[in-house]
């Protein structure tokens, strides 16, 4: 357990370019702290913002284990059901494509699109959809304060793992709603930050109450939270 955990701190400690500067930035909505050996020195509605993971990760989010420890394979289950083969899915912080690639042939007549700043993890999805020769990938280099969603063009946006680390979770989410079709949601899935058992640094975590707190800020609607992953809440939000 002490070794897993040690494996994804050292996999934490290699950081965007930047995050320093930004750990610097005194925009007026947030406030600083010292940082913490996990964090940016940035606060969000009382929630220290954590350390981006960077591409250097990528095996980790590959890892074999992963399905074990995560039970992805249930959440791909819980997905499925909700899912239409005409939707448009934005993956949000998609790193490898890890969520992209199982959602794609979900929605064989819609796309996903898949979002992130590290153009690394982009050029890993790029080839990767090439080599699986699939046509309803889309790619996305967003930037740390807009996702470059175009507007109310997305059903479902998928956030796994990557919310707790958004510098900018104010102006990220206010893209992500203007990016959702009305009645359009965003799938949640954070570690949980009330279960000391769940093995993940804390800034890494977040509890249902503070995801709840941070998303109906962002102007969405809480819908439901299922408890069937054994490390992550699942958390439905809803546009008005
Ligand atoms: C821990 S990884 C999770 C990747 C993927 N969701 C998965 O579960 O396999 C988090 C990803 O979020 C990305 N990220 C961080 N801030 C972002 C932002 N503002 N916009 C888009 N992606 C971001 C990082 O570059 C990283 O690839």
């Amino acid at each position: 357990m002490r070794a897993r955990i040690f494996a994804f701190s050292l996999l934490l400690a290699s950081f965007l370019p930047g995050a320093a500067p930004l750990a610097r930035a005194q925009d007026a909505a947030y406030q600083a702290k010292s940082a913490s050996y996990d964090g940016i020195g940035k606060v969000w509605m009382g929630r220290e913002i954590a350390q981006v993971m960077g591409h250097e990760g990528a095996d980790w989010l590959e890892r074999p284990a992963r399905v074990g420890e995560e039970k992805t394979d249930l959440l791909m289950t819980e997905l499925r059901r909700r899912l239409r083969p005409e939707a448009t899915v934005a993956d949000i912080g998609a790193g490898t494509g890890y969520f992209t690639f199982r959602l794609a042939p979900l929605v064989p007549r819609g796309r996903v699109l898949a979002v992130d700043i590290q153009p690394e993890m982009l050029r890993m999805i790029q080839y990767r959809g090439r080599k699986l020769g699939l046509a309803n990938v889309e790619p996305i280099l967003g930037t740390i304060a807009d996702p470059k969603l175009p507007a109310d063009s997305t059903d479902f946006v998928l956030l796994v793992d990557a919310y707790h680390e958004f510098s900018h979770p104010r102006e990220m989410m206010a893209g992500i709603v203007r990016g959702l079709k009305k009645g359009g949601q965003v799938w949640l899935v954070e570690y949980r930050g009330e279960d000391p058992e769940v093995p993940i640094k804390p800034l890494h975590k977040m509890t249902e109450a503070q995801a709840r707190r941070e998303m109906e800020a962002a102007g969405l609607a809480w819908r439901e939270t299922r408890g069937f992953l054994p490390q992550q809440h699942f958390m439905v939000f809803e546009k008005p």
